[in-house]
């Protein structure tokens, strides 16, 4: 009874903050968002279904030719639901996460403690923008953002997609999960999550110089969809 309480009390501060940060960017209403369900518990905050997404993720990238010697930047890494599954599987420095909550790292940091895998030597940092101009010369060869779409506005997306190329070599592949509004676009009532339609996503990418496809193989339990995004590289 008494985390029943604690997990409504924790849906009437996220509604609330809808207020609070009505005039602010979107990021900084997410991140408070996260700050807010992060303090309840780190699993529910990135979504719950702790093992089964986190597996996911793994064994999807895994499928797509992931191997310990690639190197992938985790976007939206939250509190390691994923990472943990790709810290422990990739050589020592090859995972990079990155989010914009202090809060969601922190409980990632805890968890990769306790599971005893801190000489892996994951790259954990926050984000503060979406230029990666903190990156100086390093591109991956995987970059994976699961759940991270679903929470960012047009706006941001066409950020991220205009910015992304500084991370990403020629035959990177940038897996990147959203849902799909059929022909609208739409969020949730609370504003935690967003719904394009896939050519809207499509398109948006085209005009940064990137090819994005569906891939229609991932089992997501809430039907969150897939997309591959590449550099589109001169043919001739
Ligand atoms: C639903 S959680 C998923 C976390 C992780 N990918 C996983 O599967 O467990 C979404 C995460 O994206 C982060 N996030 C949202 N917008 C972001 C942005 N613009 N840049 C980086 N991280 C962001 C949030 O802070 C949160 O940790």
């Amino acid at each position: 009874m008494g985390s029943l309480i604690a997990k409504w009390f924790t849906r009437l501060r996220v509604h609330l903050l809808q207020y609070r940060y009505r005039n602010r960017p979107y990021r900084e209403y997410y991140a408070a968002v996260m700050r807010v369900r992060t303090a309840y518990d780190p699993k529910f905050a990135v979504g719950g279904r702790w093992e089964e997404i986190g597996r996911l993720q793994f064994d999807f990238l895994r499928a797509r030719g992931l191997q310990p010697t690639h190197t992938l930047l985790d976007f939206g890494c939250g509190s390691l639901r994923g990472g943990l599954h790709f810290i422990r599987y990739l050589e020592p420095g090859h995972y990079t996460g990155i989010d914009i909550s202090p809060e969601a790292l922190a409980a990632g940091r805890q968890f990769l403690a306790q599971a005893g895998l801190e000489d892996r030597k994951p790259v954990l940092r926050l984000s503060h923008g979406l230029t990666f101009d903190d990156f100086s010369s390093q591109r991956f060869d995987f970059i994976l953002a699961q759940s991270v779409l679903t929470h960012m506005p047009r706006q941001d997306i066409e950020t991220l997609f205009a910015h992304v190329h500084k991370v990403m070599h020629p035959a990177t592949v940038f897996y990147a999960t959203f849902f799909d509004g059929g022909t609208r676009t739409y969020t949730s009532a609370d504003r935690t999550n967003f719904h394009y339609p896939f050519p809207l996503l499509r398109d948006l990418g085209a005009k940064y110089s990137l090819r994005i496809t569906r891939d229609p193989d991932y089992p997501h339990p809430r039907k969150q969809q897939m997309m591959a995004i590449r550099l589109l590289i001169d043919q001739q």
